[in-house]
Formats: C-alpha cells, sequence, structure tokens
C-alpha cells in the first residue's frame, strides 16, 4: 500500500518511495540519522525513541528540509510502548516494509564491579526489545518483502576489556539475526546487521568521557555515514541481500 500524503503534501519521491519504514532510537545519534536519510529517499518514516522534545526537534529538522516524518514516543522496553508503536505506525502509515533497530544502551565497566543491573538495562534495550518489536512486526515484513536492519557493533564481533556486558548483547543481535535470516530464507524479509565503530553520538561521547579521553568527534565517523550506509543496502535491488558491513572510522583511535 502507498502511505497517504502527509498533510496534503505531494506523494513523496525517491527511490524508496512508498515504503514504510519504522526506525527506534531515532531521537539521537545513528537512528536520528537514519531517520531522516530515509525520508529524504522517499520512505515515509515513524521515527521512535522516549525523549519528546528530541523527536519534535528531528521532525522541526525533517520540516526544515521540506521533509515529513512522524514521531511517537515510546519505551520500547515495554509491551504496551511496542504495540501502541505498531499501531500507530499501522494506522498512520500502512504496512510496514523497513524495520531499523538502532535504540540501544551502553554500559561498562571491570566484570568485578559492574551491576547486574546494567547487565539486564543492556539486555532489555539492546536485545529483548528488538527481539520483541521484529515479532510484532514480522507479518507486515513478510507481506511487503521487507528489511530488517539492526544497527550491532564492532564490539558484536569481538569484545574489548571492561565491556562484557554491552557485547554479550551485541553478539546476541548478531545470533538473533542470523538464525532469523536462515530461517526465512527467500520468502521473508532480507535481514541485514551493521557493524559500526565509534560514531560521534552522545553515546560516544559518554564512552570517550568513560575512557577519560578527550571527546575528539572529528576523528570519528559521522551518524550520517551509518545513515548512508543504511540507504544503501535498502536500496539495492531484491535480489542482493547484504548480510553483515562493518564500519570504522578510517583514522584509528589508539
Ligand atoms: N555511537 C557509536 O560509536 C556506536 C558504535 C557502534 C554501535 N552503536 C550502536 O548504534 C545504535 C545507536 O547508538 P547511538 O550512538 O546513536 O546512541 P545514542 O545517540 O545514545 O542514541 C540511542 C537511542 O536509543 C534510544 N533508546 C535507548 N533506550 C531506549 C528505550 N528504553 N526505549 C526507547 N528508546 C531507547 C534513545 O532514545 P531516548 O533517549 O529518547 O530514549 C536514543 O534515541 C545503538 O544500538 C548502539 O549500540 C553505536
Amino acid at each position: 500500500m502507498v502511505p497517504p500524503p502527509i498533510n496534503g503534501d505531494t506523494p513523496p519521491s525517491g527511490r524508496l518511495a512508498g515504503r514504510v519504514a519504522v526506525v527506534t532510537g531515532a531521537s539521537s545519534g545513528i537512528g536520528y540519522a537514519v531517520a531522516l536519510e530515509l525520508a529524504a529517499a522517499g520512505a515515509a518514516v515513524l521515527a521512535t525513541g522516549r525523549d519528546r522534545a528530541a523527536l519534535s526537534r528531528l521532525a522541526g529538522a525533517a520540516a526544515h528540509r521540506g521533509l515529513a516524518v512522524r514521531v511517537h514516543p515510546a519505551e520500547i522496553t515495554a509491551a504496551a510502548g511496542r504495540e501502541r508503536l505498531v499501531e500507530t505506525a499501522r494506522n498512520q502509515l500502512g504496512d510496514i516494509s523497513i524495520l531499523v533497530h538502532s535504540a540501544g544502551v551502553y554500559h561498562s565497566g571491570p566484570m568485578s564491579l559492574a551491576s547486574l543491573s546494567d547487565l539486564d538495562d543492556q539486555y532489555a534495550v539492546n536485545l529483548r526489545a528488538p527481539y520483541a518489536l521484529t515479532q510484532l512486526l514480522l507479518p507486515d515484513l513478510t507481506r511487503t518483502a521487507g528489511d530488517i536492519i539492526f544497527v550491532n557493533s564492532t564490539q558484536g564481533l569481538a569484545a574489548s576489556p571492561e565491556v562484557g556486558q554491552y557485547a554479550a548483547t551485541k553478539h546476541a543481535l548478531r545470533a538473533i539475526a542470523d538464525s532469523l535470516r536462515a530461517e526465512l530464507g527467500s520468502k521473508g524479509p532480507r535481514v541485514c546487521t551493521i557493524l559500526p565503530g565509534r560514531t560521534a553520538t552522545a553515546m560516544q561521547k559518554r564512552v570517550f568521557e568513560l575512557e577519560g579521553r578527550d571527546w575528539d568527534p572529528e576523528g570519528l565517523m559521522q551518524p550520517e555515514d551509518v545513515a548512508a550506509m543504511v540507504l544503501s543496502v535498502l536500496e539495492l535491488p531484491r535480489r542482493a541481500e547484504v548480510t553483515d558491513i562493518v564500519m570504522r572510522p578510517a583514522r584509528k583511535v589508539s
């Protein structure tokens, strides 16, 4: 189904025209950039996060560029939050054909000190929520032969010291993506894992603080770089499926 124009605007053009995307973690960082990039490519986007003010800024930034991004605040670790999100997306935009999981949280610390509540928090946001949201949206994504993108991390490939909890959730997220892809075969949506290294976002700024480094965003990838990669994966003809993409800053941080 082609989504209706928003506020009577002219129908969208662009290579993702006619597609409906749900983007989590869109109030900040990578998800924010992905929401704008997909809207610029013509997709009807429902962007979510918890921070209402940040979501309003996203909608405003989109409008400023002549784009329409709908926003819906949701706590994605809560079943009710996920259900309302899906209902809103279906009611406002129609069958969802793109799901980008960018919401995530990061905690670090040596295992001797790391708290179990940090582990639970990362499990809930980084793994359980995307799993459950994917379950809810699988009927739409299958009907539309759509795409699921999991924003993972290079920590999902190899775990650094003191990041065991975060890395474990990202390793598990990759396992879920791989299993789902194999399970769906050629009938279902394409499933892609993107594994970025350090990207200049609020999360990475906190990582720098925790590591006692001076914040150096220019030396890192920008959220728009990851968003551009998401778009190229989505724009590939359906005969091609990108399974995994590793990205890292060209300038190395020691
Ligand atoms: N930045 C990096 O260097 C880097 C590297 C590798 C991988 N990643 C991954 O990339 C993804 C995006 O990270 P980022 O750097 O863009 O981080 P960010 O700027 O901190 O954004 C995180 C997003 O997750 C959302 N979120 C967190 N908990 C949530 C919850 N319980 N319910 C709903 N939304 C929630 C936040 O929304 P609210 O604050 O509005 O709730 C925010 O929009 C994450 O999965 C992260 O692990 C980042």
